[in-house]
This record gives structure tokens, C-alpha cells and sequence, in this order.
């Protein structure tokens, strides 16, 4: 693990690179110079204390903020400022932190909300029938109002329906946040299937033990930098980020 002179020579087969990165919102920074490289079929996990830019980081990746300086690539092309729909129709989905369900329209709604990017209706449809074959629970509410769905439910539909365009990439936003115990374990043992099927996954975590554990590469972010990389396991064992972002 490097604290200092952060390297990446040693991922083989970058997908996910941000070089340099300074980004926030409007005349506001919020992250600076960071670098983040996520290998093609990893788990990384980013986290740091709350405020910390983590969202951010995301948002500036997928469209949402704002890149003032540095660079985005996915699969080396350059998607720096690139718009969110983009991202999606080029197969990258994001989940993002605060609920995004639509809570007036149906669960089945929602889902083909997650398609909109396809040129060709059927294709939604067909896809969701596909994931209500993968999620039983979620068909058995496909009519329910997604705003009547208990904070498991819904966290289940963020995740289908960013499934939707069976994307290459997921960002995941603190897919753990507020729910029941045995409802956490089974979105981590979900995420860990989705990356056994080859999606790359970039979690952010406030469950920092949970989100190293599960992670090939971690990060540790505070006050808008990279303070820390390394492989889950060593940034899990490693003292100083225990005693200062593990509560340990
Ligand atoms: N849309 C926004 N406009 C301006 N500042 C924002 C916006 N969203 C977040 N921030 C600020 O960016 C900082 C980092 O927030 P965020 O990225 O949400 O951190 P984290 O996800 O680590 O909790 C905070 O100071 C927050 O107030
Ligand atoms: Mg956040």
C-alpha cells in the first residue's frame, strides 16, 4: 500500500481511471486531484468520513458535478463531462445515494423507467421480465406503487432497475444505508454475484469493514483527497486507517 506517491502500475487492466480529478459544483470545489483506477471485473470500495466528497466523486464520474481540472476514461476513451444518459446507453448505471425510485408510478413503471435509453420499447419490457425471473420478490410487487414499498424493496428496485441495461459498470452510492441487517447482507451478497458475472463495481460504503471486505481495491477518502489505497484486505488491516476511518 502506498500513502504517499500513489502508483497504479499495478492494475493490469484498467476500466474505470480518473487522472487528477478536481471537481465539485458551480464556483465550489469540492474533490481535488484525485486518482482512482478501478481493474476490469473489480470490486473497489471508496470511503471516509461523511462529507467527505464521496458522492461527489461519483457524481463527477457519472455526469452529475462538475470536472474543473483531470481526467475521466472508461476503457481508455476519454468520458470526461460526459451526460449521465450517455454514460447509461454506453453501460455504465449508478445508484445513487438518496432514493431514486419514482414514488408515484408503479414498481413495473420504474423498472422500464431504467431502460429509457433503449431505442426499442419491447426491449425494456423484455429485460424487466428477465430480472423479475432473477428478483421473484421484486415481480411479485411489479403493480405496487414504488412509493409504498417497505426500505429493502426499494433499495431491491434501485438495484434491478439499474440492471436494466446489463451494465459493463455499476456505481454504487452507500447501497447499505438504512436498511434492517439481514437486508444488508443480501445487497452485499447481491453485489458480490453481480461481479462474479463480470460487472466492474465502484461502492462507496459507510459500512467501511462490509465494503473493504467484499472490495479488490479500496480508497479512503477524506477532506476531498485520496488519503489511502490499497487492496481491501490491506487497507482493512492497516493501523492508521482503522484508528482513523474504522472505528478501531
Ligand atoms: N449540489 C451541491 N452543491 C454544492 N455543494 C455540494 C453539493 N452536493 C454536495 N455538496 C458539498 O460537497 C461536500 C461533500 O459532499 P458529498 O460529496 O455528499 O460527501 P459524502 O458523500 O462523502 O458524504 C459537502 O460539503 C457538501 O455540502
Ligand atoms: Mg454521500
Amino acid at each position: 500500500m502506498s500513502t504517499e506517491t500513489i502508483t497504479y502500475d499495478d492494475v493490469d487492466d484498467p476500466l474505470l481511471e480518473m487522472r487528477d480529478v478536481t471537481a465539485g459544483y458551480g464556483n465550489t470545489t469540492v474533490i481535488h486531484d484525485v486518482n482512482v483506477t478501478v481493474g476490469d471485473g473489480e470490486i473497489a470500495c471508496l470511503i471516509g468520513p461523511n462529507g467527505s466528497g464521496k458522492s461527489t466523486l461519483m457524481k463527477s464520474i457519472y455526469g452529475f458535478a462538475d470536472v474543473f481540472e483531470g481526467r475521466v476514461r472508461l476503457g481508455g476513451e476519454d468520458v470526461t463531462g460526459r451526460s449521465p444518459q450517455d454514460n447509461l446507453r454506453a453501460g455504465m448505471s449508478y445508484v445513487l445515494q438518496d432514493a431514486s425510485v419514482f414514488p408515484g408510478m408503479s414498481v413495473h413503471e420504474n423498472m422500464l423507467m431504467g431502460g429509457y435509453v433503449f431505442d426499442d420499447d419491447s426491449r425494456a419490457r423484455k429485460r424487466a421480465e428477465e430480472l423479475y425471473d432473477e428478483f421473484p420478490r421484486l415481480g411479485d410487487l411489479r403493480e405496487q406503487r414504488a412509493g409504498s414499498l417497505s426500505g429493502g424493496q426499494r433499495r431491491l428496485l434501485e438495484l434491478a432497475r439499474a440492471l436494466m441495461v446489463e451494465p459493463d459498470v455499476m456505481m454504487l452510492d452507500e447501497p447499505s444505508i438504512g436498511l434492517e441487517p439481514r437486508y444488508i447482507d443480501q445487497v452485499f451478497e447481491r453485489i458480490q454475484q453481480l461481479n462474479d458475472l463480470g460487472t466492474t463495481i465502484l461502492l462507496v460504503e459507510q459500512n467501511a469493514e462490509k465494503g473493504l471486505s467484499v472490495a479488490d481495491r479500496g480508497f479512503v477518502l477524506a477532506s476531498g483527497e485520496i488519503k489511502f489505497t490499497g487492496s481491501g484486505t490491506e487497507l482493512l488491516n492497516d493501523e492508521e486507517v482503522g484508528r482513523l476511518y474504522l472505528g478501531g
